[in-house]
């Protein structure tokens, strides 16, 4: 059918202008992989098939490929259009519109894929790419346009002249397909280029001068396509997606005092009421609870979890820890592989001494327990409900509920009433 829609995502390239081992759609925008974004925005448009093109390490790459998306294995990298062969060869039986997504391309929005694949099925086009206006258009293909306007050809930015060089409009490298008009042309692609590359790029061209229908939708905000080649384009396209992820959060109800130094990983929870004070960190698999209060200088690693009204205050840092209703970590504390209770008061400068140099042991402190300032958890311990630890205690023993301990190591002083 006219109107079904395929999508080939290309994800098969190294990590050559990354100089790194991993390859780059792995490489992480707010603590998630950017291919991630890129397949999270596939499923949204319900496609009939998916085709993940990998290639460079494709072992590590299909490890965050969702079932129902099939993997083609591009096994030459030698360029984009052979890359989309591959893809091809994976959508059986599918007739209809063909989408190539990059995986580089991470902080593209639904509405102007939908914008895209609308014109191009109303227009009946056999391409239709998407394009955007850039002040500094460098490093990307630019758009070539006839005296009427018509799109005759892309050219690669390493294979511009200088006129062409000045051109302001760019491939975004998303493009829209009739399936077989893509099908059909790839074979004339050749590699007559400076890096010797099968472009896919170059198709564009070639449907134009046979007189096939090309056309182009212009992307509203450019910084939404942008391409992710080198370390500095990464740290620019996270800080934009860091920005999306925090005015999320506060509009649904989240305080971030100073939305430019709140590092909040893809995926985090956190409830209404919440404020999040300047210099946090919240690394992946976090969960915050309403109306606690986070930060300033608060670490919170992977697999932490605050109930509701929470204080994890000043130059904080937690891991794998389970902090109750109601509790409070005011002070320069390392909680770390524990759970607390409910309404328990951490006094400043607490350290949970998980690691005995082999292997991570677990701190238990049940409700309403007063940690002293400067205690030392040696864990494995339990801290029963209700106890007590004197200021600069070090605890190497479990402590019974309603008790009170002090000292180095930790005695039992008296029971509670
Ligand atoms: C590409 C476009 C350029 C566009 C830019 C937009 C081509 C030839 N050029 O350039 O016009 O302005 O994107 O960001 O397409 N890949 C494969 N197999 C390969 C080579 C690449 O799967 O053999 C994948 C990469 O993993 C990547 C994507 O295709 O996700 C794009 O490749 P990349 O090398 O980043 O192309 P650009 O130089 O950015
Ligand atoms: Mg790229």
């Amino acid at each position: 059918m006219k109107n079904d829609i395929a999508v080939i995502i290309l994800a098969a390239g190294k990590s050559t202008r990354m100089r790194s081992d991993l390859p780059k759609v792995l490489h992480k925008l707010c603590a998630r992989p950017m291919l991630g974004y890129v397949l999270d925005l596939v499923a949204s448009l319900k496609p009939k098939q998916v085709a993940a093109v990998l290639g460079f390490k494709q072992e590590l790459v299909r490890k965050i490929i969702p079932k129902g998306v099939k993997i083609a294995i591009q096994r030459k990298l030698i360029g984009t259009a052979e890359a989309v062969k591959s893809g091809l060869s994976a959508l059986k039986g599918f007739k209809g519109t063909v989408l190539v997504l990059y995986g580089d391309a991470p902080l593209l929005k639904k509405e102007t894929l939908k914008k895209l694949l609308d014109y191009h099925i109303k227009n009946d086009a056999d391409a239709t790419l998407l394009t955007a206006q850039l002040n500094k258009p460098a490093g990307y293909g630019r758009v070539i346009r006839d005296k009427y306007f018509s799109i005759c050809g892309i050219v690669e930015e390493k294979d511009a002249d200088e006129v062409e060089k000045d051109i302001k409009e760019i491939n975004t490298g998303i493009m829209a397909f009739k399936k077989e008009s893509l099908e059909n042309n790839l074979k004339y692609i050749r590699p007559n280029n400076r890096k010797k590359e099968y472009y896919l790029t170059d198709i564009i061209g070639i449907l134009a001068k046979k007189g096939f229908l090309v056309e182009a939708v212009k992307a509203d905000d450019p910084q939404e396509v942008l391409g992710i080649n080198t370390g500095v384009e990464l740290s620019g396209a996270n800080f934009i997606m860091q920005k999306r992820i925090n005015e999320k959060f506060m509009q649904e109800g989240v305080t971030i005092v100073d939305p430019a130094t709140a590092f909040i990983s893809f995926g985090t929870k956190i409830g209404q009421g919440t404020v999040i004070y300047p210099f946090t960190v919240i690394e992946r698999d976090v969960k915050i609870g309403k109306r606690c209060s986070v930060g300033p200088f608060a670490h919170l690693r992977e697999s932490v979890r605050l109930g509701n009204e929470v204080t994890a205050g000043n130059f904080i840092e937690m891991v794998r820890a389970r902090i109750g209703a109601k509790t409070f970590v005011k002070h320069f504390s390392y909680i770390g592989d524990s759970t607390l209770g409910a309404s328990v008061n951490i006094g400043a400068g607490t350290v949970t001494a998980n690691f005995d140099g082999l292997k991570k042991n677990y701190t238990i402190i049940k409700d309403k327990v007063n940690i002293g300032s400067d205690t030392v958890i040696v864990a494995p311990a339990r801290i029963g409900r209700s106890a007590t630890t004197g200021a600069g205690s070090v605890v190497t023993k479990n402590v019974p509920d309603n008790t009170v301990v002090a000292g180095v190591p930790a005695r039992t002083l008296r029971k509670k009433r």
